[in-house]
């Protein structure tokens, strides 16, 4: 087990590569079981997620590659069509791989996903869309059984909600799909876009992703192509909050402003000045961040859910009184406990947290609650005075590749440190 150990307190300065994005780099690996031979995936970030995905890949009977950010994977027959359950809870959304393996062979069995630190996780929707489909499903303790009596065939489908997870099960099992898929209601998330280009590359017929409508013409066969993660555009907010909050500069860099556009205003209304380039953005922290008067998490492109935890770790040093309403997961304020012992002034009744900033905050030793509130005590770490130690901060390594190393880059004062069990 290891831990991050910060001293706070320096303002950040200098330049950071953003790495590809985990939450494309998942549902892509899902999606190369539904490509023919071989796919080449480069700008894949090294998170534990990324690797958990290729050991699925593997068990499934794939060949899979790991070569510095480049993910190699040949498809010839796969050997099962069944996901042990050790394997699906090594990550949590490898519910992402059903529509993949179903849309490939057939049939697919796995665990049912239990609950997770960010609350329940159904999946009803998925199951609803890919019924429409032509899929059955058979849930006994624990266990999901899913079969196609004749073929997938396309459907017309309306989301409840424009869930992202149901969006690619939905679009991994239309692919390959006999006739025509309208999903309404889709997520409009920039990786979803980023999932319908790679199938597009491989010889999809995909058209209206990033709008609320997708259709898919589903086509006999796909096959490999060397594609190209996009940036990841939830890493970038957070170390552009990393800068802010301690005061600096950065230069985030690998990435335009276009991902992360509708997060930039907040950083603007902070006091934060930007500077887009093309395949760079500056941030210019100024002396002491402004309270925002509401931030509501959304589906894109409202503002995002990821960025909540970043955002209240910033919020708990502006000057001023913020508002924050999470309206997507239900449990998703579990790092607030401790960002309060680090000396935040933090108050929440149900979705709403008013964030009243504070001058300093104390370093502490805090524990990581899931990723993104992992990655805003590493924040809060950076602010603080004095000393803050991180543990389970397996959390944080599904999503930020070898963050300390980072943050050393740009000044930040810490290390990752062994803790020997
Ligand atoms: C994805 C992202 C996650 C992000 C989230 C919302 C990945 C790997 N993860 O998660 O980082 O925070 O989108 O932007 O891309 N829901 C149901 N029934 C369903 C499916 C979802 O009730 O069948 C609910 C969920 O409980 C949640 C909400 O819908 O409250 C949004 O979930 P969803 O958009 O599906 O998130 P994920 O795909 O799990």
């Amino acid at each position: 087990m290891q831990k991050l150990v910060i001293e706070g307190g320096v303002p950040l300065e200098g330049e950071v590569f953003l790495h590809g994005a985990k939450n494309s780099a998942l549902p892509i690996l899902a999606a190369v079981l539904l490509c023919d031979g071989e796919t080449t995936l480069e700008n894949c970030a090294r998170l534990t997620d990324v690797f958990a995905a290729c050991r699925i890949l593997t068990h499934l009977g794939c060949r899979c590659t790991i070569r510095s950010h480049t993910v190699t994977v040949n498809v010839c027959d796969l050997r099962s069509d069944t996901i042990p359950e050790a394997l699906m809870q090594e990550m949590r959304s490898s519910v992402i791989f059903l529509g993949a393996v179903l849309g490939r062979t057939g049939s697919c069995h796995i665990s049912y996903p239990g609950g997770c630190e960010l609350g329940p996780r159904p999946i009803d929707m998925h199951l609803e869309a890919l019924q429409q489909m032509g899929a059955r499903f058979h849930i006994h303790g624990g266990e999901l059984d899913c079969t196609v009596p004749d073929r997938l065939h396309g459907a017309k489908i309306h989301l409840p909600f424009p869930s992202v997870g149901a969006t690619e099960n939905v679009m991994l099992a239309a692919v390959l799909a006999k006739g025509r898929t309208v999903l309404h209601n889709a997520a409009r998330e920039p990786e979803i876009c980023d999932l319908a280009s790679f199938l597009r590359m491989g010889g999809a017929k995909i058209s209206g992703d990033g709008e609320s409508t997708i259709v898919i013409d589903g086509v006999e066969k796909l096959h490999g192509s060397t594609y190209r993660i996009m940036p990841d555009r939830i890493a970038g907010i957070t170390y552009l909050g990393a800068a802010a909050i301690t005061g600096g500069t950065i230069c985030l860099r690998g990435t335009d402003a276009h991902p992360m556009e509708n997060v930039l205003p907040m950083f603007e209304q902070m006091g934060c000045r930007l500077y887009p380039e093309p395949d760079r953005m500056h941030l210019l922290a100024p002396r002491r961040l402004h309270a925002v008067p509401s931030i509501q998490t959304m589906p894109h492109p409202g503002f995002p859910t990821d960025a909540q935890a970043i955002f209240m770790a910033m919020l708990s040093v502006a000057n001023g009184v913020s508002v924050i309403e999470e309206n997507i997961f239900e449990n998703r304020y579990r790092h607030v406990d401790a960002l309060v012992k680090m000396g935040a002034k933090i108050h929440v009744s149900g979705r709403i947290a008013v964030v009243t900033g504070t001058q300093t905050l104390s370093g502490a030793s805090v524990s990581a609650t899931d990723l993104r509130g992992g990655a805003a005590m590493v924040l809060a770490g950076l602010a603080a005075n004095g000393k803050t130690e991180i543990r389970q901060i397996s959390h944080i390594d599904r999503g930020y590749e070898a963050i300390e190393t980072v943050l050393q880059g740009v000044g930040g004062r810490i290390t990752r440190v062994d803790m020997g069990i």
